[in-house]
């Protein structure tokens, strides 16, 4: 679905712009200019702390901002209170009300709208359809699964049919088998009815599955903004490289800048890094270079290419079901991780036996594999 963001079909809908909130003196949120657009869902991703959901607050209007505005389908929200926003936020907690029936508490939120009672009805229905929870109308919350009660949340989010939709950790109460197959139900169920959707989580497998585009949130600033396939494969900075995912950083000095490619001396290897992406630097500056796991090699002989490869031992082999890490020890006592796949029965390299610990070996990758790093 991300691609369907492309830059020419993008329609504005949400624009944040240099929204600031001061705590008394503690910036928790500390200038994020963010434009969403029409239909997307969007990830605001980022550790415990890091101003996530003061930032959705001030979109559903619970928080003001220190400064800045917060613009929704052209009108500025800085001054209409939570209730009168055509925004709806779902909270972890779900916050059913226990008492009542599923349909009452769907209703419930309607009734403020005057609304006829057969327009409420229809739509508790026509909602209770669409996350197909229509058999359990009348049950209770305690009478549901967590599943369950989540999309009852759900369904009374999008009642009031907001043009903007908050969650906030959606999956938090949820365990890990029933949250992956509620991210793909929920991303079906929101693309049904096109709302523009911003949620905020800091599990980064939720937000690059659910998401058209990611925003990565760090101490209250937003570091990088893109497609998860772009985060992932083209982090800009050394924090966003290591919260996404795992990565090997190798530290060295840029000794080439070309148009099309860079070359690194580093430490680590005898041999340079040889990047083709994300150089901005002058000679003899430190940069680094990040390279993921499964985007390396491992041979016995020594790899024909003049670039990117190191000599090492296997330490320690961690079996994964789908895929093994390799975690080869260079000879100044760096750790490199491998990942490979174990599409093979066994994983056999240069037609030798499997790979085994203390094996000496070469890891080895493309110059387009991975990218260097300025920060
Ligand atoms: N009402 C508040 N008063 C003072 N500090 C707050 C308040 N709300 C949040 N903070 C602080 O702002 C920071 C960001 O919090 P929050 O937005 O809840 O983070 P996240 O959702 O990313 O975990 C934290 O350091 C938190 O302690
Ligand atoms: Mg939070």
């Amino acid at each position: 679905m991300a691609s369907s963001f492309a830059d020419d079909k993008k329609n504005v809908h949400l624009s944040i712009s240099q929204v600031v909130k001061d705590f008394d003196g503690f910036k928790a949120v500390n200038d994020v200019s963010l434009d969403i657009y029409q239909g997307e869902i969007f990830a605001l991703l980022g550790a415990s702390g890091c101003g996530k959901s003061t930032l959705l607050r001030m979109l559903a209007g619970f928080e003001k901002p220190t400064s800045g505005d917060i613009i929704l389908d052209g009108q500025s929200m800085l001054d209409v209170p939570p209730y009168e926003r055509p925004v709806n936020m779902m909270f972890q907690s779900y916050a059913l009300f226990p008492h009542m029936t599923v349909e009452q508490n769907i209703a419930f939120g309607l009734k403020h709208d005057n609304l006829s009672r057969p327009a409420i009805a229809n739509k508790v229905e026509e909602v209770l359809n669409l996350v197909r929870m229509t058999e359990y109308a009348k049950r209770k919350p305690h009478q549901l699964s967590g599943g369950q009660q989540q999309r009852v949340a759900l369904a009374r989010s999008l009642a009031k049919e907001p043009k903007l939709l908050l969650l906030d950790e959606p999956m938090g109460a949820l365990d890990k088998k029933l949250r992956t197959q509620m991210q793909l139900e929920i991303v079906d169920i929101l693309e049904a009815v096109e709302v523009t959707c911003v949620m905020v989580t800091h599990d980064q497998e939720e937000a690059m599955t659910m998401a058209s585009r990611v925003g990565i949130m760090d101490q209250g600033v937003i570091r990088q903004v893109g497609e998860p396939v772009d985060v992932y494969e083209h982090p800009n900075s050394r924090m966003t490289a290591e919260f996404i995912g795992s990565v090997n950083i190798f530290e060295g000095t840029l000794s080439k800048d070309e148009s099309d490619h860079a070359e690194l001396i580093c430490d680590d290897l005898t041999v340079a890094i040889h990047a083709s992406h994300g150089v901005v630097g002058s000679l003899g500056m430190p940069m680094a270079y990040a390279v993921r796991p499964e985007k390396i090699q491992i041979k016995r002989r020594a790899p024909d290419q003049p670039c990117n490869w190191a000599k090492g031992t296997i330490k320690d082999i961690a079996y994964l079901g789908s895929h093994s890490i390799y975690h080869v020890e260079l000879a100044n006592e760096k750790i490199v991780l491998v990942s490979m796949a174990n599409s093979d029965r066994w994983s056999e390299v240069d037609d030798g036996p499997r790979l085994s610990w203390e094996d000496e070996v070469y890891v080895y990758w493309a110059d387009d594999s991975g990218v260097m790093l300025n920060s």
